[in-house]
This record gives structure tokens, sequence and C-alpha cells, in this order.
């Protein structure tokens, strides 16, 4: 072929496509083009599916999460204070430290404990922390009662039960033993 053949072959195309752009010479792109315009159509319907597989991936992730995390927050329970804490009994003192009418604070692990020697010899522990708003009771020698000084909150000594004030219910109760005369407190 010679160099004038190529030549006029090439002007065809041009001419073709500044002419009418109805069909695609292959070598630019026409928007024009019947192929383009269904290559576009279908861009676009796959746009709109992508858009709405997201969407769908998203509520489905937001609806999994909201109806997941009850399920696993009941079976994975946070760890409270007391959960967190390791001791299971503790030597509190010796018996002898502890006369008959008194009583003794202490810290059993991560919460205060409070251990009582009533006037009857009976050995009686509690959780020392007021069931009103959480302050810390001791006991009274004087009154023999164990007192919240946050709001006059009162308990037995003997069963830890609320007897008057704003604490609604009873102090949790320990377990007290003496032995080989030391007074030991356990979780009950
Ligand atoms: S916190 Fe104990 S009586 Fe209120």
């Amino acid at each position: 072929m010679s160099e004038s053949q190529d030549t006029n072959l090439i002007d065809a195309t041009e001419k073709e496509n500044t002419a009418g752009k109805k069909e695609c010479a292959g070598c630019q792109p026409c928007t024009n083009c019947p192929s383009s315009m269904e290559e576009q159509e279908a861009d676009e319907g796959m746009d709109r599916a992508q858009f709405f597989r997201a969407a769908f991936a998203c509520t489905a992730m937001c609806w999994g999460g909201v109806t997941l995390l009850p399920i696993f927050m009941y079976l994975n329970p946070p760890q409270t204070e007391e959960t967190k804490s390791k001791v299971t009994s503790l030597e509190v003192c010796k018996l002898s430290e502890l006369p008959k009418g008194t009583g003794r604070n202490f810290r059993f692990g991560s919460f205060p404990a409070l251990v009582i020697h009533t006037d009857d010899g009976q050995l009686h522990a509690f959780k020392a922390i007021c069931t009103h708003l959480g302050c810390t009771v001791q006991f009274r020698t004087d009154k023999q009662d164990i007192y919240c000084a946050c709001h006059g909150g009162q308990y037995d000594p003997s069963t830890g039960k609320n007897i008057a004030g704003p604490p609604p219910k009873p102090l949790p109760a320990l377990k007290a033993e003496v032995i080989n005369d030391m007074v030991i407190v356990s979780r009950v």
C-alpha cells in the first residue's frame, strides 16, 4: 500500500467521525455511539446495585450490633468490684483482739467489711457498704448497732437487717468463725 493510500484512509475515518459521530472508528471514545450509551446505563445500574448492597450491609451490621450486644453483655457481664476481688477468706484478727460488744472494720479484697462480736458471744460479719447510697457503715459500741453516718441508717448487728433510716434492704452477710483463736471471715 502506498503512502498516499494510507493518508486517504485516515482522512476518511476522521470525516466520518466529524460528520455524524454515528459510527465508532474504534480509535476514539464516542458518546453518541449506541454501544457506549448501553455501557453507561449498565455502569449506572452497577452503581445503584453497589449502593443498595452497601446500604443493606450497613443496616445488617447495625441490626446485628444492636441485637447481639445485649446478648454478649448478658453472657459476659462487666466485672464489678466484688466479682473482681479474688479474696474468698481472710484472717481478720485474734479473737482476744475482738472483745464482746465490739466490732472491727477491715477490707475484704476490694470492698469494706465489718465483723462484730456481739454480747451473746456470737460473731457476725457483713459487707460494710450501706444499701442506701453506698457509704461505709460501722459498729457503734454505745448503741450496739451498725450505723451509717451519711443519712443515719441503722442495721441490726446480729442479722444485718435494716432497722431505721433510709436503707432499703439488709447488709449482705459474710461468714464469720474462729479457727485456732483467729477470727476468719469468708464469703457465704
Ligand atoms: S448512704 Fe447510708 S443511710 Fe444513706
